[in-house]
């Protein structure tokens, strides 16, 4: 079968996270047709394969994300998805074919290959935890380092988006409540109005990145939904509010998260009020190993393709989680300028496929050979 094959299969057959049966079981059957090794792993979806070169060498892993978006697709492809309301639109489509690729290309040349290589397809990324499934497993226990891609619509096919530190942000996500007393809404003295306060709390918390943080770091506070209230003459007892927070390194995410408890607990008080703050951690910021990302730059290179230096971008990514445990580098792979990634309109060239495995292979046959 042809990568050009598998991808259009993906494409028309996205499933959500956790739910990715199909697909998991559409690459166990391509790895094992290749002769591929699938571990056996307690996984609800996802896999883990293994490659092993024919020379002594380190272990080394290669992680793809499976899963896809609750959208209903907006685009002409002959190959769009049939299951409606749901669509590859992060390009995580593009991710399994190249890791598929990958693994064929290196299976071929076991000859050459030092050590071995664990080719992860992970369930549920866009749900934010799914690279703990794999992590728990402890397949992945003594490996060297993990690579990565995520494919890229703001770069043509043929460039690759490589840098040291983080490339995407750490995600914390905010559930506030502001408690006060409900009332007649001619008559505001009788109640603590939640909805006069959540306003100038929503105000309160935009100083936080224009006063708090240091203009050398990012940060962003958004709020994103707010509900109070059913009735034009009614002041609720309640008003609740949910967003996120945005970050790119550890400091940063401490003080914006202090500072936020702080201004809504004590802008509600100064109304008379209460808060609850509710704010659950994401993944962490992507953190690429520097002599990793130097690497994968002067590998682009020799292969010919065009290293780009991106800027890091605020969106989160769970690949982050398995950087906690080992040096790991995440690429943004050229797929052809197009709509942005989550955007029902979103669309990859499949022939970055091709540029991706090549990239990938001969980046794990050399790592293997050099260190
Ligand atoms: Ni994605």
């Amino acid at each position: 079968m042809t990568y050009t094959e598998i991808f259009e299969h993906l494409h028309e057959n996205p499933e959500l996270s956790f739910e990715e049966f199909e697909t998991t079981a559409y690459i166990t059957a391509i790895l094992q047709s290749e002769g591929i090794e699938i571990l056996p792993l307690p996984l609800k979806t996802g896999l883990v394969a293994r490659v092993k070169g024919a020379l002594p060498g380190k272990k080394i892993a290669f992680r793809a994300d499976i899963d896809a978006l609750p959208l209903e697709e907006q685009t002409n492809l002959p190959y769009k998805s049939k299951k409606s309301g749901k669509m590859h639109a992060c390009g995580h489509d593009i991710h399994i074919t190249t890791g598929i690729e990958t693994a064929r290309l290196l299976q071929k040349k076991r000859d050459e290959l030092r050590g071995e290589v664990l080719f992860v397809f992970q369930p549920a990324e866009e749900a934010g935890d799914g690279a703990f499934e794999i992590l728990n497993t402890g397949a992945l226990n003594g490996i060297e380092a993990i690579f990565s891609l995520h494919a890229s619509p703001l770069l043509e096919v043929g460039e690759i988006g490589i840098k040291e530190g983080a490339i995407t942000a750490a995600v914390d996500l905010l559930k506030i409540k502001i408690i006060g007393t409900g009332c007649h809404g001619a008559q505001p003295q009788d109640g603590r109005d939640p909805i006069a306060a959540s306003a100038a709390i929503i105000s309160a918390l935009q100083s936080i990145v224009a006063r708090n943080v240091s203009p050398f770091r990012q940060a962003v506070v958004s709020i994103t939904h707010i509900e109070g209230g059913s009735n034009w003459n009614v002041i609720p007892s309640e008003v609740l509010l949910e967003g996120t927070v945005r970050t790119t390194d550890k400091a940063t995410r401490d003080l914006v998260n202090t500072r936020l408890k702080k201004i809504v607990e004590d802008v509600a008080s100064a109304y008379d009020e209460c808060a609850e703050v509710e704010i659950n951690a994401g993944p962490p910021a992507t953190n690429n190993d520097a002599s990793l990302a130097d690497y994968a730059w002067r590998t682009a290179e020799s292969c010919k393709l065009t290293p780009v230096r991106p800027e890091v971008t605020m969106v989160g990514e769970d690949f982050a989680h398995y950087q906690e445990q080992f040096p790991g580098i995440m690429v943004w792979l050229g797929v052809g300028k197009t709509a942005a990634l989550h955007n029902p309109a979103f669309t990859a060239q499949p022939k970055a496929i091709e540029v991706g495995a090549a990239y990938f292979t001969e980046l794990i046959l050399r790592y293997g050979s050099e260190s």
